[in-house]
């Protein structure tokens, strides 16, 4: 249900329906989640990082490098709002870098979501045409996506923890 409020742009009934669900009750499947996002986003990391650093090599492995890794990215960034349930933010005691901003203005947090989710799926398209000029312009791009949700809504003790 989450997903469809996702998929929305701006109407108020998506944000609607995004807050019903994040005002789920809390239990310890919500916080089982944490883990298991930091999984995934560690995942996106590391496919942004090989793509990033294929640009810097003369030849670029499109099919066994840049493909492969730009879909980790689209696939797992298409659930990302959906790992952030109600109590899975530092209130559950887990150790997590969400910020509690999150749950306070959720429809922003999906929007940024889904600016990378239409970043992710650019990635994907250009990870096919084979276009070196296209790919670095849209790694920049993604990046800044991921950043921008960062800078709000992940704790700055990551960077200081992590090279990051
Ligand atoms: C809509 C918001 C949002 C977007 C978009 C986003 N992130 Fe994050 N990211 C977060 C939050 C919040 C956390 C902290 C999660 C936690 O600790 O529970 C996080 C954590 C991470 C972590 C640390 C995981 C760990 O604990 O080791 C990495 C790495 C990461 N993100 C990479 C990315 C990359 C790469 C992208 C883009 C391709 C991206 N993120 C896009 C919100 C976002």
């Amino acid at each position: 249900m989450f997903a469809l409020g996702f998929r929305c742009v701006a109407a108020g009934m998506c944000v609607a329906i995004g807050l019903a669900v994040l005002d789920a009750a809390a239990g310890p499947a919500e916080v089982a989640q944490i883990k298991s996002r930091q999984g995934k986003f560690r995942d996106m990391g590391g496919a942004l990082k090989a793509i990033n650093d294929e640009l810097k090599k003369r030849t670029i492995d499109w099919d066994n490098t840049v493909a492969p890794n730009a879909q980790t990215i689209k696939d797992r960034s298409g659930y990302l709002p959906n790992w952030f349930p109600k109590g899975s933010g530092p209130e559950s005691g887990a150790k997590t870098y969400a910020l509690p901003a999150i749950w306070q203005n959720s429809d922003d947090f999906v929007t940024l979501g889904k600016v990378a989710q239409v970043e992710a799926a650019k990635l994907n398209q250009v990870a096919i045409s084979k276009d070196a000029n296209a790919l670095k312009e849209e790694v920049e791009a993604m990046g800044k996506a991921c950043k921008a949700c960062h800078d709000s809504y992940r704790s700055p003790d990551y960077a200081k923890q992590n090279d990051d």
